[in-house]
């Protein structure tokens, strides 16, 4: 998947302009000070916001920044102070190629799982795991399987978009909760995010292993 560094100057416009902020408070819902991490891994953070974020929050904390992207990269890095550069580590690789001896407090998947493949899903979340520290967690944000048709449509719309660029592996959403199951997550928190048309669009889940 390399359509990112094709869209990255654009992509934030686009899910400002249709989504607003719902997206980025979904990422952030769970994101409370009180969680004060001293390791986060973030996959696929495209733009840097949600990197913005998590610096802000928690002014100690060291976050590594896997994004296959490098646009994507580029525009993250500007975002970060000369202050805080030490404490990012910017990976410009696939998370499927990039390998670690590191363990993390925190791992935060924001709108990645709804991109590949069944089996690299499975993959995912099961790489997730193997670097999880023993009381870590796992931070998932995604689109909702909802019934409202325009939810359909919308979801649609955006999977034949990201095809036409060869953004993702897929064209629908995953099965989130039989997909957790089988990798043997447990969901600790989980809150639906959106209004009116967009009611419930948005998923965002703590999970850790059972
Ligand atoms: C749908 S965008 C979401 C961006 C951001 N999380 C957000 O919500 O605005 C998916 C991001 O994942 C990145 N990505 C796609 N495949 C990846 C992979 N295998 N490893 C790491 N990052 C990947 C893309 O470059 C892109 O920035």
């Amino acid at each position: 998947m390399n359509g990112y560094n094709l869209i990255a100057p654009y992509y934030l416009f686009f899910v400002k302009l249709v989504f607003g902020d719902l997206l980025f408070k979904a990422q952030t819902h769970f994101l409370t000070k009180k969680l004060d991490p001293a390791q986060i891994l973030i996959v696929g953070g495209g733009s840097g916001e949600l990197l913005s974020f998590c610096l802000n929050q928690y002014p100690t904390t060291r976050i590594t920044y896997v994004e296959s992207s490098s646009k994507m990269i580029e525009l993250s890095e500007k975002r970060v102070s000369t202050q805080d550069q030490k404490r990012v580590d910017f990976k410009c690789k696939s998370i499927f190629e990039w390998d670690t001896n590191q363990k993390f407090d925190l791992v935060v998947l924001p709108f990645i799982l709804d991109l590949f493949s069944e089996i690299n899903c499975h993959n995912l979340l099961h790489k997730t795991k193997s670097i999880l520290q023993k009381k870590g967690f796992i931070m998932i944000t995604d689109f909702s399987n909802n019934s409202s048709k325009f939810q359909k449509a919308l979801i649609n719309f955006m999977y034949l978009i990201f095809n036409s660029v060869g953004a993702t592996e897929r064209a629908s959403l995953p099965e989130f909760y039989s997909l957790f199951a089988s990798e043997k997550l447990s969901i600790i928190k989980k809150r639906k995010l959106g209004k009116k048309y967009y009611k419930d669009l948005v998923l965002t889940l703590q999970l850790t292993p059972c």
